[in-house]
């Protein structure tokens, strides 16, 4: 019936509509942990280990998940084909299957192993990309802007040939590329083929009202545009890629390329975790946008990558942190303990992490009365007044020597308090 269809859609994503017509304010995640993340210096993964990494990707929601460089070793084309096999063709609750991507330069070569290792996949992607920045096309490819408009043409156009139906291009650099060689060639891969348009800040150096000004500037200029998906791929070298792919989204991009604790090249990629969070708890300021992610699973997808890759993260990192969500000084914590909204902007149940205490409260030299009072009760001590004041200057005294106070410290402080004679 109507009515059980449309309830059958519901369930499903946009881009399973079928009409293909994908709902305006869907924003896709493409995450690249497993390719880009992947380049950061040291983060080597073995194939299960990047096998189990797509597992969570895909129970993440992620819509794409670009798996690795088929071309770059014989092991990375046996890990892509692997996953694409396994988690591309393994539907979530509800459906969902992530599409699988491969990278490939502008080669026949690269892109013939990229198509072997994802065709496998339900939904197969191949990701190419040449630079057209002036400055990579004269000190490294040493081609003309004519050469390269040409391979990158010849190329889009070779993959639909193999039988690749959804092609992601990029024009590397695109950050510092002319707009008066961008755009046509934004429209002769369109023309050719591509289904993505992905517009990376390789080295990122461009401001959001900038890459925002970008992204509009190329949906406002290139003709045929609206035939194809519009992204971002953020680079952090000014510590810009958070804002810089949420200017992308909000400009018109609806694909945006993310890894999991912001890890990739030098100092790494937009962070999925930070770029999903402002988009669910600012929608009504970012237009109305949303994402297909089931947050409850980012805490354990950024441990796992954490462990996997070796690269550890700052504990004042957004979202993911060890001191996300944790409340050293006094008023703050007198805050959490009247109401949790003074000084949490979301809870961490919402990305998965259960945390040991209620209130977030970490003990150390700032903290206040209040919140040892309210650690002893959830410790299992009741006491007030006098008593609760001499607990209290000997908790300052410990505290002032150690940067945090463990509950094993405020244990053995209180059998000494008590049970002096
Ligand atoms: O940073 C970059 O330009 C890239 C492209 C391959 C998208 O990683």
């Amino acid at each position: 019936s109507t009515a059980a269809s449309a309830a059958r859609c519901s369930l499903l994503r946009p881009d399973y509509t079928p009409s293909h017509i994908p709902d305006p304010n869907y924003v896709r995640i493409f995450d690249t942990t497993l390719r880009d993340g992947e380049q950061s210096p040291g983060a080597t993964m073995t194939s299960p280990e990047k096998l189990a990494v797509a597992r969570q990707l895909s129970r993440l929601g992620v819509d794409v998940i670009e798996a690795g460089f088929p071309a770059s070793s014989p092991d990375d084309l046996e890990a892509v084909r692997s996953i694409a096999l396994e988690v591309g063709n393994t539907p979530e609750e509800g459906g969902h299957v992530p599409v699988i991507c491969g990278l490939a330069r502008c080669n026949a070569r690269d892109i013939d192993r990229a198509w072997e290792a994802v065709r496998g996949a339900r939904k197969p992607r191949v990701h190419v990309f040449i630079a057209t920045s002036d400055i990579h096309l004269e000190h490294k490819l040493k081609m003309s802007r004519d050469e390269v408009a040409r391979i990158a043409r010849e190329m889009v156009a070779y993959l639909r040939k193999l039988g690749c139906q959804d092609i992601e291009f990029s024009p590397e650099d695109a950050g510092r590329s002319d707009r008066g060689f961008l755009y046509p060639l934004l429209e002769e891969v369109i023309l050719a083929g591509a289904t993505t348009l992905n517009i990376p800040d390789t080295v990122g150096y461009t401001l959001p009202s900038e890459f925002g000004q970008l992204i509009a500037d190329i949906k406002a200029n290139t003709r045929g545009i609206e035939n194809a998906i519009i992204s971002t791929h953020c680079q952090n070298d000014l510590g810009l890629a958070t804002a810089n792919t949420l200017a992308g989204a909000y400009a018109g991009a609806r694909q945006l390329e993310v890894t999991v604790n912001g890890i990739g090249e030098r100092a790494g990629n937009a962070s999925l975790e930070e770029v999903v969070m402002a988009i669910k708890y600012r929608k009504d300021q970012i237009g109305g946008l949303y994402t297909g992610i089931n947050t409850k699973h980012i805490s354990m997808s950024s441990k796992m990558v954490t462990e996997y890759t070796g690269l550890v993260i700052q504990p004042h990192k957004a979202i993911v942190g060890a001191n996300a969500f944790a409340h050293e000084s006094g008023i703050h914590q007198d805050g959490m303990l009247k109401f949790k909204g003074t000084y949490e902007i979301m809870s961490p149940d919402d990305i998965g992490l259960s945390r040991s205490n209620e209130s977030g409260i970490v003990l150390g030299k700032l903290s206040g009365r209040h919140a040892l009072r309210s650690k002893l009760s959830e410790l299992g001590y009741y006491i007030d007044g006098k008593e609760l004041d001499d607990v209290f200057k000997r908790f300052k005294e410990v505290a002032e020597k150690k940067k945090r106070v463990s509950d094993d410290d405020i244990e053995a402080l209180i059998s000494n308090e008590l049970f002096q004679p």
